[in-house]
């Protein structure tokens, strides 16, 4: 069977009759992607339902919480068992050079500056515990931290004596930078926030918090986890030291796929954390007394190690395939439609809900937190699992609210059956 993209996302009759194997020929399929047409297709649901479609996430699941963890879709799935057979039906080990350019061109950086890791939480210890950092330096943080970038940073407080102080973001980009500026002193060292907090989902201004961090010499650390797949995304414009992010959330890919940016010149300023085979320059010999150690690698290579799965990698790369078949643009469109529209419907409510996450442009875009005004977070997220409904309670810091995050697979009509129990919360 011959499949063009364009046919393929239109036509559902075709999709139905698909079997497993024929969706992996599908993420191989050449076509020029859909965004090359010039169609609009933010809106155009029958379209959308085609794509979910391709994803095996139940049918009678509500999944509104992709910033947990992104469902794969069939290629995805497809690619990772593909590359496992390879791994164990030929002995065929590596492979993961690909992987690094494709990440690398989705983030627009070079393949020398991506390291692969497994998950956001390692990039973001890479981070934080090869930066120099003395007793009494400050790194800043917001209060709206995932453990997983609150936790490393703790770490080093505890260990090396550094203070940790943290505002909490902004309604606005320019109010979120006034915070950030009135904390900075003579002692703070990192920058050290989300791009997207894991809470409300509002996009903090990365590239001005960078900007005043490169001009008073300090480090950016950046907790990449939302941004790739949701919102585009070039990384050198940014000009982070580090961003570490993955393929399991926004990008659909499989879970346990990370990756951390590291921007070149920086790179002999970070101390590698876990380093093994490929992060040294040939140089090295254990037979020489004193033993002869080379050098680093010059290149990303330095920061990781070890074993890889082809099987994990080569579903990266169809993951990035998928996205690219969908259109880039479309897919920010589209998460952007939906999380405006789930805005809309909250705010719709009235004064009964509190929506967290703001409407200002540049600052929203798949993620919206919500409070209801009387309603205990908790029991609301259990009628919403008893409805089978996923969304995420979100009890860091006491914020107590609700986190509803939208991707491609999703549609209005999801939507709005979480409306209906809102509205049933409120009486
Ligand atoms: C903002 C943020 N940072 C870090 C993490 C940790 O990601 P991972 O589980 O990939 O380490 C998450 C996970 O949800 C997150 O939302």
């Amino acid at each position: 069977m011959k499949f063009t993209r364009r046919n393929f996302f239109r036509s559902a009759s075709l999709l139905a009759t698909l079997s497993l194997s024929e969706w992996g020929q599908f993420a191989s399929a050449s076509a020029a992607p859909l965004a090359a047409t010039g169609q609009n297709v933010v809106s155009d649901e029958a379209f959308w339902h085609n794509v979910r479609l391709m994803f095996p996430l139940s049918r009678d699941l509500t999944y509104l919480n992709n910033g947990t963890f992104g469902p794969s879709p069939y290629p995805v799935i497809e690619a990772v068992k593909a590359g496992m057979m390879e791994n164990d039906m030929k002995g065929q080990y590596g492979r993961w050079d690909e992987t690094i350019k494709r990440l690398a061109g989705f983030v627009n950086v070079s393949k020398e500056e991506i390291a692969l890791t497994h998950n956001v939480t390692e990039g973001i210890n890479a981070g934080c515990k090869g930066i120099p950092l003395k007793r009494g330096d400050e790194v800043i943080l917001t209060n709206h931290e995932h453990m997983g970038n609150a936790m490393p940073w703790m770490s080093r407080q505890k260990q090396d004596g550094i203070v940790l102080k943290t505002f909490a973001p902004g309604p606005t980009a320019a109010e979120t930078l006034t915070r950030i500026n009135g904390l900075i002193t003579k002692k703070t060292r990192a920058i050290a926030v989300p791009h997207i907090p894991c809470t409300q989902g509002q996009i903090l201004p990365v590239k001005e918090i960078c900007t005043l961090a490169r001009d008073k010499g300090i480090y950016s650390i950046i907790d990449g986890a939302h941004g790739p797949g949701m919102i585009p995304l070039d990384l050198h414009d940014i000009g982070c030291d580090t961003y570490a992010s993955c393929s399991h959330k926004w990008m659909l890919g499989p879970k346990g796929t990370g990756f951390l940016y590291i921007r070149r010149e920086f790179q002999d300023t970070l101390t590698p954390f876990a380093i093994g085979a490929g992060g040294d320059d040939g140089n090295w010999n254990l037979t020489t007394s004193p033993v002869t150690t080379g050098n680093y690698n010059d290149s990303a290579l330095r920061y990781f190690g070890g074993t890889q799965s082809n099987g994990l990698y080569a579903g990266v790369v169809a993951a990035i395939d998928f996205i690219e078949s969908v259109g880039k643009e479309n897919v920010y469109n589209r998460i952007k439609y939906l999380g405006k529209y789930t805005q809309d419907s909250l705010l719709a409510m009235g004064d009964k809900v509190e929506l967290l996450t703001p409407t200002e442009e540049r600052s929203r875009a798949g993620v919206n937190g919500f409070r209801i005004r009387g309603v205990d977070f908790q029991k609301f997220f259990g009628t919403c699992m008893e409805n089978r409904i996923r969304i995420r309670g979100v009890n860091e810091n006491g914020l107590n609210s609700l986190r509803v995050s939208t991707h491609i697979y999703n549609n209005t009509e999801e939507i709005d059956k979480l409306m209906e129990l809102v509205k049933e919360a409120t009486g």
